[in-house]
């Protein structure tokens, strides 16, 4: 039960997170493999599947208090403009408006830094905040909205990245477009000239993705009550401490006074991760109309003004011997953050995925008058494997080497910035098993399909983090009934973390699964656990639940040892009795043993153990792609997607399944559908709404085949688990444009691969 209090190094990006943790003073016994388990690694369904489809699951949206008021924010209209007047005045005469505020009466606090405030009088992207409105409906705050009068000096805009830096281009800021602080990022390691001198061939090319809206089933949105002095927020979020810290800051309050509940949700993709500026101005009206307020953002804010994936504009350069060695790589990067400061690189998978010693990377973060952009689902990943898998496709054939043996020649079993090994990387495995599903060995040369309707194969493989960290706890609770409640400051994205929190205990304390109630998502009532992001709730989490599992067993076993008079060790723990292991009539349920205590709760805690700091922790896999391209209409469509990936230890196979599917077909839309289209006139965006913003239904969702090559990887935890969520997407844009290059002979260079861009490029060939 002991612990020890550490400092916890974790790697994100280039940074190497420090934390002051508590964790377990010596490490546990670790997990057994899934085959020796019950529960854990089975097809489970999900524990709150049935209040899901039975619409009893209570989302923000369903949260409501009878005197509820509703908020909706007034957004601007013009990509970039100054307010010269704002007169509300006949919209607060309107009956049923309770509050309005905008730049002129609310509290001066800064958003994004020093760039903007909660309300600005200067707005810069199409949908930017102008003002925030109360009223008893939504319909009469929709009313009001339209009764501001707004006076705006509209002012010369960009919105295009490339324009942006552009000598001549509006400036959103004083200079420059691309900020004098952390607006260019440089990497490089060895010596990129010299490889590129020793290379047998060379190839450079340009590679865009477009921008893509996260859009999440349910809409941002949060539900604030004041009690006395203590705020309630009921928020869609990712990371309820987090959430809880920018509100706190923002009214200036102790965190303690702020507490933020998140049940059920329904995705967040990276969108959710940070406060919203929404639920701040509810809080504000709130306490000042002394009513609870709820604000749900409709699908245009949701398009417009929550976050989205940076455009990138990449150029590579990379050469390679005859016999395969990569012997430099080298990227120019330019991506929007939109019109405030935000993450736009691409340059990791280049970096990081593969062996080679010349490496030297530019990246360039711009300003333009756009909805600023926000983690999206590997940040910067997968945009940047697409790009990187693209071009060494072509490399391969350039030498006549087969793609996939390429991969295998530039195979690195260390991390080549850190030089420590992985804690686990079975990536030639994945390329194994997935070419067999995929059969690859059917594979024909790029352009050599017959027919109006071509088939082509092709991979793209995928490297992310996504191993956890401390600090992450857990409590478990045990009644006198004998069933058990877990609390964990973590969050459901709605990928499942309740149920693999219940698996745990129920493999562990081997008591029914439907015994055990998870809380999470409380501020308030939960230890803490931290925001989901990065693919860590599960490996973060898992490890600290299966700690307070572990813990509440000895603490049985050693209550039932001083009950029943026997020593600890001649006891036998099984299915929720203890026993005497050598007369098992000598026995007693939890139930009869709490009671006998008399007690009424036992409780017992856990921790997620420090990390490793001898390896690196990674997460590796490869998806392969079979699609078919129609070279009259330009259509692609995908057949199937196969993806093996090494990602530690399955903690539901069934959870797991859907992750991938959700990942895949996310990547997908990327490849082919999902774009933000800005009118260059006029800045506005035309994709607002889920017609005009192009994503995938069930008719373009290919066949999909998971395959985990890993059991579990123990030095990363005693749960050995990493996560799935981003690395399930990373891989298959890659693995789709290389599978259109090898149906049609042509490569598109530029995603979305609409029908198009695939005619255009078929006939400059002629
Ligand atoms: Mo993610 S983009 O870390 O939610």
């Amino acid at each position: 039960m002991s612990r020890k209090i550490i400092k916890s190094k974790t790697y994100l990006y280039d940074e190497k997170i420090e934390t002051i943790a508590e964790v377990p003073e010596k490490e546990l016994e670790l997990l057994p493999l899934n085959k020796d388990l019950k529960i854990i690694g089975k097809k489970i369904p999900r524990v709150d599947a049935e209040e899901k489809v039975t619409g009893t699951a209570v989302y923000t949206f369903d949260k409501s208090f009878t005197n509820i008021a509703y908020g909706k924010t007034l957004r601007s209209p013009h990509p970039f403009a100054k307010i010269e007047s704002i007169d509300t005045s006949k919209a607060e005469k309107l009956k049923g408006v309770l509050k309005i505020l905008t730049y002129k009466n609310a509290p001066d606090i800064g958003w994004y830094g020093s760039y903007s405030k909660l309300l600005d009088q200067t707005v810069r992207y199409e949908g930017d905040e102008v003002a925030f409105i109360v009223a008893e409906t939504e319909a009469i705050a929709e009313k009001a909205m339209s009764l501001i009068d707004v006076k705006y000096k509209e002012l010369d805009f960009v919105t295009d990245t490339l324009e942006a830096i552009k000598d001549n281009a509006p400036k959103i800021y004083e200079d420059s477009n691309i900020p004098k602080t952390r607006g260019h990022a440089h990497y490089s390691r060895g010596n990129f000239e010299e490889g590129i001198k020793n290379a047998d061939v060379v190839i450079e090319r340009d590679y865009t993705t477009q921008v893509a809206i996260h859009n999440p089933t349910e809409p941002h949105g949060s539900v604030v009550k004041w009690e006395d002095d203590q705020l309630i927020v009921w928020d869609s979020t990712q990371g309820v401490f987090s959430i809880r810290d920018t509100i706190a800051n923002s009214l200036n309050m102790p965190e303690s006074k702020v507490r933020v509940i998140k049940e059920y949700m329904g995705g967040g993709f990276g969108a959710k991760l940070e406060a919203g500026k929404y639920s701040v101005m509810a809080a504000i009206a709130s306490k000042e109309i002394k009513r609870p307020v709820k604000v749900i953002l409709d699908r245009k804010a949701m398009n417009l003004a929550v976050g989205n994936r940076p455009d990138s504009h990449q150029k590579i350069k990379a050469g390679a011997k005859k016999d395969g060695t990569l012997t430099a790589m080298g990227l120019t990067n330019y991506g929007t953050m939109g019109a405030y400061p935000a993450g736009a690189g691409a340059h990791w998978p280049l970096r990081s995925l593969y062996k080679c010693d010349n490496i030297e990377t530019n990246e360039y973060r711009v300003f333009t008058n756009t909805g600023r952009a926000r983690p999206f689902r590997a940040p910067g990943h997968v945009q940047g494997t697409f790009a990187l898998e693209s071009i060494l496709d072509d490399l391969a054939e350039k030498i006549d080497m087969d793609p996939l043996e390429f991969r295998i020649k530039n195979f690195t079993p260390i991390d080549q910035d850190s030089k420590r090994p992985y804690t686990s990387k079975k990536l030639i495995e994945a390329y194994k098993m997935g070419a067999k599903a995929i059969n690859w060995e059917s594979r024909k040369p790029a352009g050599a399909s017959d027919g109006i309707v071509k088939r082509g194969l092709g991979f793209a493989s995928q490297i992310w983090w996504g191993g956890g960290s401390p600090p992450a706890y857990a409590t478990v609770k045990m009644n006198r009934d004998g069933s058990v409640q877990v609390l964990c400051g973590t969050q459901d994205l709605g990928t499942g973390t309740y149920t693999i929190i219940s698996q745990i205990t129920a493999e562990v304390l081997e008591i029914p699964i439907d015994t055990i109630d998870v809380l999470i998502g409380d501020t308030q009532a939960t230890p803490y656990a931290p925001s989901s992001g990065g693919s860590t709730t599960a490996p973060s989490i898992s490890p600290a639940v299966y700690d307070a599992a572990l813990q509440m067993k000895a603490k049985l076993i050693a209550s039932a040892s001083a009950v029943l008079d026997i020593p600890g060790k001649e006891l036998t723990y099984s299915n929720g009795k203890i026993f005497e292991t050598k007369n098992e009539s000598n026995s007693i349920t939890n139930p009869k043993l709490i009671r006998k205590m008399r007690e009424r709760v036992l409780i017992a805690t856990g921790a997620r153990n420090q990390n490793t700091d001898k390896y690196a922790i990674n997460t590796f896999g490869v998806q392969f792609a079979d699609v078919e391209v129609n070279t009259l209409t330009g259509k692609v469509k995908v057949n199937k997607i196969v993806a093996a990936h090494d990602i530690g230890r399955t903690l539901n196979r069934l959870t797991l399944e859907n992750q991938f599917h959700g990942g895949i077909i996310m990547g997908l839309s990327f490849a082919l559908m999902d774009e933000r289209v800005i009118d260059e006139y006029t800045g506005k965006v035309l994709t607002t709404n889920y017609h005009d913003y192009k994503m995938p239904t069930i008719k373009e969702t290919p066949e999909i085949e998971v395959i985990i090559v890993s059991e579990n990887d123990p030095l990363v935890s005693a749960t050995g688990v990493k996560g799935i969520g981003e690395p399930a997407m990373i891989p298959t844009p890659g693995a789709i444009a290389n599978a259109v290059y090898n149906a049609i002979g042509v490569r598109i260079n530029s995603l979305p691969i609409t029908p198009d861009k695939i005619l255009t490029a078929l006939n400059s060939r002629g």
